[in-house]
C-alpha cells in the first residue's frame, strides 16, 4: 500500500455519513461527528483522523474540517492533545434516551356521534376570528405584546360584564372578571386562591368529570351530594358536612342530569354558603342555549358574595379556543390573581381582543342565535331516531337546554348493561354511572348533539337503539 492509499483506508473507518441537505461543509461534518460521538459509534479517546486525511474520505475542504474539529471542541465532545491530534473526549455526556414513551391511549382524533364538547364553527364566524386575529396583532401597542393585566384583556373583560348583565342577571365590574384557559383552570386557580388541600367540597353526584378529577387533584376532600329534580339536595349536604368549605354546582343546567336548580335550592344554598363562609363555584357552560322559556338568573346574580361565576366560550364557540372566565366576589380578585402569578398569566391577548370585536360586533350572539337553531333541530331529529329505534327500551329526556340529551336505561339492570350497550353499538357516549362518585341509581347514555352531522347522528341513533332494544328484551327474558 502506497502512503497515501494507507491513509484513505484508515479514513474509510470512520461510520459518518454528511447530510447534504446542510449548506455549510463544516455544520455538515460536525453534525455528522457529534451524532456518531454521542450515539456511541466513536468511543472515548479514540484519535480522530487528521484533518487532511478526513477532507479526503469525505470529499469536503480541510477547512471544512478543521471548522468541525473547533466546533466539536467548543462543545467538549472532543480534546485536541498537543503535537499527537484530535480525540474523542475521555468524558461524553451521557446519551439522550431516544425511547418514545410507552404506548397510552388519548383520547381524541375525529370526534364520532354523541361526543361531548364539539360545537360547529362556520367558514363566515372562522373568517370574522381569523381578520379580528390578524388585525389584532398588526396593530398591537408595546402594552399589547407585554404582559399586562393578569386578571387579561380589558376590552374582553368588558365584553364579558356587558353580556353578564344582559343575559344572566350578574352585575359585576370588568376588574372582577378573570380570563382562564377552560372551566377546569377556573376551578384550579380558585382552589388555590380560596381552599387548602384536604378541604372538604361539596359535589353534584352525579356530576362533571372533569371538574371532579381537578378538585380531587389539587386535594380536596370531595363530598358527594345527590341531585335530584330541583338539583343538589342542599339538606342531603348539610347533613353529609355542613362545614365543607366549597360547593361545586351547575344550577342553569346541572351536568348530566340536565335539571335546573329550583329556587328554593338556590336560596337554601347561598345561605349555607353565607352563614358557614363557603365558597360556590358556579359553572354555568351552556345557558346560552336556552331552546325554551326565559333564561334563568344564575346564582351569582343573586348574590355575588360567596359564588364565583365561571363561564366558557366553549359551546358558543369552540373548545379549542381554551377560553372561558371567572366573575369573582370583589374581596377575593386580588387573591385569585396573586395565585395567578405561580401559574400562568393569560391564554394570548390578541386572541383575547379578537373574540371580544366578535361580542361588540354583535357577531358572537347572531352566531350563538343561529347555533341555536341548528342545534335544536340536531336534538329533535337524535330524539326522534332513538325513540323509533329503542321502543320503550330507553326513556328520552329532551332537554329544553344545552347540548346534550340523557337516554336513561330502565331501573335494575346488570351494572355492566350500559357499557355492553356502547360498545355493540360502536358509539363514543359518556354513561351516566361514569359520573357518579356513589354508583347508585339509573344508568343511561350521555348523547351530545352539538356539531354531529344529522345523518351521523341518526345513524348512531339507530345503532344504540337497537342495542338497547335487543340487551333489555334479552334481560327480561332472563328475569322472567
Ligand atoms: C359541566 C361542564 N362545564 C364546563 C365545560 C366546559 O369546559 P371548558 O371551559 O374547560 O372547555 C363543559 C364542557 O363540555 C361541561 O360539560
Amino acid at each position: 500500500l502506497t502512503t497515501t492509499s494507507r491513509r484513505r483506508r484508515h479514513a474509510f473507518e470512520l461510520p459518518i455519513c454528511l447530510d447534504r441537505s446542510i449548506r455549510n461543509h463544516g455544520l455538515q461534518v460536525h453534525t455528522a461527528l457529534r451524532s456518531a460521538i454521542i450515539d456511541g459509534l466513536l468511543r472515548p479517546q479514540m484519535k480522530l483522523p487528521s484533518s487532511r486525511s478526513l477532507a479526503e474520505q469525505l470529499g469536503v475542504r480541510r477547512n471544512a474540517i478543521v471548522a468541525a474539529y473547533e466546533h466539536l471542541f467548543s462543545d467538549g465532545l472532543v480534546e485536541a492533545r498537543h503535537g499527537a491530534g484530535t480525540y474523542v473526549a475521555a468524558q461524553l455526556p451521557a446519551r439522550p434516551s431516544t425511547t418514545p414513551p410507552a404506548q397510552f391511549k388519548i383520547a381524541q382524533g375525529p370526534r364520532r356521534a354523541f361526543a361531548l364538547g364539539n360545537t360547529h364553527a362556520d367558514a363566515f364566524l372562522l373568517r370574522r376570528l381569523a381578520s379580528n386575529v390578524r388585525r389584532r396583532i398588526a396593530t398591537a401597542t408595546d402594552d399589547q405584546l407585554g404582559y399586562g393585566d393578569p386578571r387579561g384583556s380589558e376590552h374582553l373583560r368588558t365584553q364579558i360584564a356587558r353580556h353578564l348583565a344582559a343575559n344572566r342577571g350578574i352585575r359585576c365590574d370588568p376588574g372582577c372578571v378573570v380570563i382562564v384557559s377552560g372551566t377546569q383552570h377556573g376551578l384550579r386557580l380558585c382552589t388555590d386562591a380560596l381552599l387548602s388541600p384536604g378541604d372538604a367540597v361539596w359535589m353534584e353526584d352525579p356530576g362533571y368529570y372533569a371538574a371532579r378529577n381537578t378538585l380531587e387533584t389539587v386535594g380536596m376532600k370531595l363530598v358527594p351530594v345527590p341531585v335530584d329534580a330541583a338539583g343538589i339536595v342542599v339538606a342531603s349536604g348539610l347533613r353529609s358536612n355542613p362545614s365543607a368549605k366549597a360547593a361545586y354546582v351547575t344550577p342553569s343546567h346541572q351536568f348530566p342530569t340536565g335539571v335546573t336548580m329550583s329556587m328554593a335550592r338556590r336560596v337554601a344554598l347561598l345561605e349555607w354558603a353565607r352563614s358557614s363562609k363557603a365558597w360556590i363555584m358556579e359553572d354555568d357552560y351552556d345557558s346560552e342555549f336556552r331552546f325554551a322559556g326565559p333564561p334563568l338568573t344564575a346564582l351569582a346574580g343573586l348574590s355575588g358574595e360567596r359564588v364565583v361565576y365561571i363561564g366558557t366560550f366553549t359551546k358558543t364557540l369552540f373548545a379549542g379556543l381554551r377560553l372561558a372566565y371567572l366573575v369573582l366576589p370583589p374581596g377575593v380578585v386580588e387573591r385569585v390573581v396573586l395565585a395567578r402569578a405561580a401559574q400562568d398569566r393569560f391564554p394570548p391577548h390578541f386572541m383575547q381582543d379578537a373574540v371580544a370585536d366578535l361580542m361588540s360586533d354583535g357577531i358572537l350572539a347572531a352566531h350563538t342565535r343561529r347555533m341555536r337553531s341548528r342545534y335544536r333541530e340536531a336534538r329533535d331529529a337524535l330524539a326522534t331516531a332513538l325513540k323509533n329505534a329503542a321502543g320503550g327500551a330507553l326513556r328520552i329526556a329532551v332537554p329544553t337546554q344545552g347540548l346534550h340529551m340523557l337516554a336513561y336505561l330502565p331501573n335494575r339492570l346488570p351494572k355492566e348493561t350500559a357499557m355492553h350497550i356502547r360498545e355493540v353499538a360502536d358509539v363514543e357516549t359518556k354513561l351516566l354511572s361514569e359520573m357518579r362518585i356513589n354508583r347508585r341509581g339509573p344508568d343511561g347514555f350521555i348523547l351530545g348533539f352539538s356539531g354531529h352531522d344529522i345523518k351521523e347522528l341518526n345513524a348512531a341513533a339507530r345503532r344504540l337503539g337497537r342495542a338497547a332494544k335487543d340487551h333489555c328484551g334479552a334481560a327480561d327474558k332472563m328475569a322472567r
